[in-house]
């Protein structure tokens, strides 16, 4: 062992410390969720609640996913469909509502449109789709549900199942909106690009 190493080891012996690890820096959030009766002293984690929330205590928000929902499970569908660009939902409704259709024309270049009806996936349409406030809001169902993180549109129905916070938050929080400041509370160092890369609509203008 090198000297320094072994000076500060008989130090720390000396001086009855513990080795710690270094601290994760992920932040740790408290969410509203109130703390069980049962561990209320300690907050010793009590495992799931009847709700299908893994609330250790109260100090996470994660549900337990379904079977062939894991991070892995995402990866793989990522792979196979999302590549194949079958993974954002929602593009029918503009095509079928002809007021949609319209303000979409408009919004978005010719070449943009050109790329999107020869089946382009829109995670390779350069430039990119532009949405604006009022076609995101249209898309507010859990069978086609877009959503606005740091400025981009995303498609999250394919993902929803996959969330490690559950469908329904981001029902109620982000469906047809803009869920930028919400995501950011819960987990701002996930890579949302890199996650939901192929289910990326366009941009967002507002
Ligand atoms: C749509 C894009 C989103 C993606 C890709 C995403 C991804 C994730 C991931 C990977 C985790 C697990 C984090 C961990 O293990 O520490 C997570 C947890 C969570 N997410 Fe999201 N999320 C998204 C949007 C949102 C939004 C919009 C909200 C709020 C409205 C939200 C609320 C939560 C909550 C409450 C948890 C559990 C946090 C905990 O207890 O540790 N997420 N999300």
């Amino acid at each position: 062992m090198h000297s320094a190493s072994k000076v500060m080891f008989e130090q720390m012996e000396r001086n009855n410390m513990d080795f710690k690890a270094p601290m994760s820096t992920k932040p740790r959030i408290r969410i509203d969720t109130p703390m069980q009766a049962s561990c209320s002293t300690l907050g010793v984690p009590q495992g799931v609640s009847s709700n299908n929330k893994i609330n250790g205590g109260g100090y996470r928000n994660k549900v337990r996913l379904a079977p062939g929902h894991s991070p892995l499970d995402w990866h793989e569908l990522v792979s196979t469909k999302g590549k194949a660009g079958k993974l954002v939902t929602g593009l029918d409704k503009i095509r079928n509502d002809s007021e949609s259709l319209e303000n979409f024309k408009k919004l978005n270049s010719p070449q943009s449109l050109i790329l999107l009806e020869r089946g382009v996936p829109t995670f390779a349409i350069r430039p990119p789709l532009r949405v604006d406030e009022e076609e995101l809001a249209r898309h507010n169902t859990p069978e086609d549900c877009w959503t606005v993180i740091n400025g981009k549109v995303f498609s999250i129905s394919s993902y929803m199942d996959f969330h490690p916070g559950g469908a329904k938050i981001l029902l109620d929080k982000s469906a047809g909106q803009d869920s930028t400041m919400l995501f950011n509370r819960y987990h701002r160092w996930i890579s949302v690009e890199k996650m939901l890369e192929t289910c990326f609509v366009g941009v967002y203008v507002g």
